[in-house]
């Protein structure tokens, strides 16, 4: 199956065998690509059967790595290789090196092009398609970055063979999230990756499509990020664990300024229970001076993503609000 989202064309596949067809809808002239170590280790053999690069850098692996040092690495590699302004880019990784690979793609000769081969379920249902990239910066998740499409994706649950089960139920916390973004698709009826995966971009295809610059409805795709931004760099956990995490928080605080969300809270329990994901349960109090701090905050207003009716929305609220309306 295939699939147009902006500028971005995405290929669904079992296996490689179309990773040929697919290279060949942007008349590539020279390439570059862009790998994460670990996915190098795993798969290089396999992956020179389909590509003739004119480099290939490699990514260290790990969210530690998603900073400018591996940026500018990266820019300075490409150049010494005599990477120019036509030229391609293709990144084969998890979210971390698409994130990365995506920033350098957007500010190499102020943008080239690039296509994404995500190898994690993570990057697969979410971090590769809807054009955000950046790195992390002084503690902070995604702090620098840009907006910055790929011409192309190519998703196939093939390389989920060799991603360790934590990777995967990082993957599944996304999942869970996507099930409180839209009534008329359910995720949790599914049990085929393949269909998942699909499942879970044309929901996020409805909100990049609707508001690419993240300015109002895309927000939403934040479910749970707030919380988890604050706490997947504290206390090192997987992005998608941290979202779980997140969820749960923005749950708790919703009920405790009186809103009604067990019916929600019932669903989520029995997602956990589907996919056999476990949480931690931290206390959402404890993390308010943190969330404040995110990048989203506007003059002291933090656009919270609460759920109603099992559908987002946004709950714009300062520091004083949630201090007069929840007892500390
Ligand atoms: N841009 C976006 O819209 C967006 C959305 C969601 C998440 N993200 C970002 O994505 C990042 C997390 O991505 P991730 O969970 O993919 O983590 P990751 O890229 O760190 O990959 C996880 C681990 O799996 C390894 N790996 C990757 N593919 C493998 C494979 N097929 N087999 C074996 N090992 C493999 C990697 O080397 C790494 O150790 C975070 O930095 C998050 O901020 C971005």
């Amino acid at each position: 199956m295939q699939l147009k989202i902006n500028e971005t064309l995405i290929y669904f596949e079992k296996d490689l065998a179309k990773l040929e067809e697919f290279c060949g809808n942007f008349k590539l002239n020279k390439y570059f690509i862009m790998i994460d170590q670990n996915v190098y280790n795993f798969y290089a053999n396999e992956l020179a059967n389909y590509f003739r690069a004119c480099k290939i850098v490699i990514i260290p692996s790990g969210e530690e790595h998603k900073n400018m040092e591996t940026v500018l690495s990266i820019c300075q590699q490409l150049l010494e290789a005599n990477i120019t302004r036509g030229d391609t880019i293709i990144a084969i990784g998890g979210g971390v090196a698409t994130d990365v690979c995506g920033f350098v793609a957007s500010i190499l000769y102020r943008g080239i092009k690039h296509l994404m081969i995500p190898t994690t379920l993570l990057a697969m249902v979410d971090a590769t398609m809807g054009g955000k990239c950046g790195v992390d910066f002084n503690g902070r998740k995604n702090i620098l970055g840009s907006f910055y499409e790929p011409k192309g994706i190519y998703i196939s649950p093939y390389f989920l063979k060799t991603l360790p089960p934590e990777q995967i139920e990082s993957g599944l916390g996304e999942v869970v999230k996507y099930s409180f973004l839209a009534k008329d698709i359910n995720l949790a009826k599914e049990d085929d990756m393949i269909n998942i995966i699909k499942e879970a971009i044309l929901i996020k295809k409805r909100y990049v499509e609707a508001d690419f610059k993240d300015k109002g409805m895309r927000m939403c795709l934040n479910l749970g990020h707030t919380f988890g931004h604050a706490i997947e760099l504290k206390e090192k956990l997987l992005h998608g664990q941290a979202v779980l995490e997140g969820i749960a928080m923005i749950f708790d605080l919703e009920t405790d300024l009186g809103l009604d969300v067990k019916a929600e809270k019932e669903l989520f329990e029995r997602l956990l229970t589907k996919y056999n994901l476990h949480i931690h349960h931290y206390d959402y109090k404890n993390y308010l001076d943190d969330i404040f701090k995110d990048k989203k905050n506007f003059n002291g207003t933090l656009n919270l993503v609460f759920v109603k009716d099992f559908m987002p929305y946004l709950y714009p609220v300062t520091r004083g609000d949630l201090d007069d309306k929840i007892k500390l």
